[in-house]
């Protein structure tokens, strides 16, 4: 690798390889108790403090409960601002619940979060990268931190990058050169290059055009089957939801308001007189569109929602 690193990134921590559970813990992969998360909202605008607003804490993740058995995609479907990410951050050990009893293959998210750490790998459109490097180089990168050796690691990179649709021509540019789909594609491709045993990707086809849409949930469909890995993802495209997921939650405000597998939730909705479609079945349980968003601030303090 000759091209220059550039040293505010990435921040990855060496992370050594995910060990297969034992088989006391194997059956449930993740379980969530009662997650609860507010944030301080301390910058009010200009506006806002002429009015007299102060910081206050807001809910956002509140009372989740779940529990995922090993070998199923598990869905969580919101939209903007619903706390999907939130969520996955309380999951993958980036940020302390207020209240919850979270744990990945009986390891506690909180006292044992290294543990925890060498079974996930939670991908997110906002992946960093060494830029300067090619898709291979980055991918080799990442393969070295959990302690698999080079040659391997190569031709296992090469291997993922063409599955997700990615062409041998392109793995030698630099990523700096490559459009947002690509780099989101390949974030795909290092988050499962050390086999993981809990997945966590986070909105892993929005921004992707049909056929790279298609490319990526092949692959995590693939994933599944071939290599005994559990995910737990978030969307807002419900013909993902529908395709890839064995259950589904559907998030509003950071609580759960219906979960189930696709097909019951749509007979349940067909029996209430609804059209059957995901679509409705998200209005009938949030009452509005996914397009509509989350976030209204007024709203929240309208429904009470500022936490004590
Ligand atoms: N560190 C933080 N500090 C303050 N507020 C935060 C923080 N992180 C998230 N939030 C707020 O929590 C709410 C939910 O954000 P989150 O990113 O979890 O939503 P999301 O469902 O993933 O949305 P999107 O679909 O846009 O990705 C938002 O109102 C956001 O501003
Ligand atoms: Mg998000």
């Amino acid at each position: 690798m000759t091209t220059a690193i550039q040293p505010s990134e990435p921040t990855s921590r060496p992370v050594p390889p995910a060990s297969v559970p034992t088989a006391a813990d194997a059956a449930i992969a993740l379980s969530i108790q009662g997650a609860t998360k507010s944030f301080t909202r301390d910058s009010p605008s200009l506006l806002g403090r002429l009015r007299g607003k102060r910081a206050k804490r807001v809910a956002a993740v509140d009372d989740v409960s779940l529990a995922v058995p090993r070998g199923e995609i598990f869905g969580v479907l919101g939209s903007n601002g619903s706390d999907k990410s939130t969520l996955l951050r309380l999951i993958s050990t980036l940020l302390l619940p207020d209240a919850a009893a979270i744990s990945v293959f009986g390891l506690d998210v909180v006292t044992q979060d290294m543990a925890v750490r060498r079974l996930i790998n939670r991908v997110s459109v906002d992946a960093a990268f060494f830029k300067k490097l090619s898709p291979w180089e980055n991918l080799v990168y990442a393969a070295r931190l959990y302690g698999l050796p080079a040659r391997p690691a190569r031709a296992r990179s090469i291997e993922i990058l063409e599955q997700l649709g990615i062409k041998r021509s392109r793995i030698d540019e630099p990523l700096e050169n490559m459009s947002c789909g690509m780099q989101q594609k390949i974030a795909i491709a290092r988050a499962f290059l050390t086999s993981p045993v809990l997945m966590l990707p986070d909105e892993p086809t929005t921004g992707l055009d049909p056929r790279s849409k298609k490319d990526v949930q092949e692959f995590i469909l693939g994933i599944r089957q071939k290599h005994d890995a559990t995910i737990l993802l978030t969307t807002h495209n419900m013909v993902e939801a529908d395709r890839l997921c064995d259950r589904l939650a559907i998030i509003d405000s950071g609580r759960i308001v219906a979960l189930d597998t696709p097909a019951a939730l749509k007979e349940r909705n067909r029996a209430a007189g609804g059209d059957g479609s995901l679509e409705d079945v998200f209005m009938t349980f949030t009452g509005r569109s996914l397009e509509d968003g989350d976030y209204d601030e007024d709203e929240d303090e309208e429904q009470g929602k500022e936490a004590p």
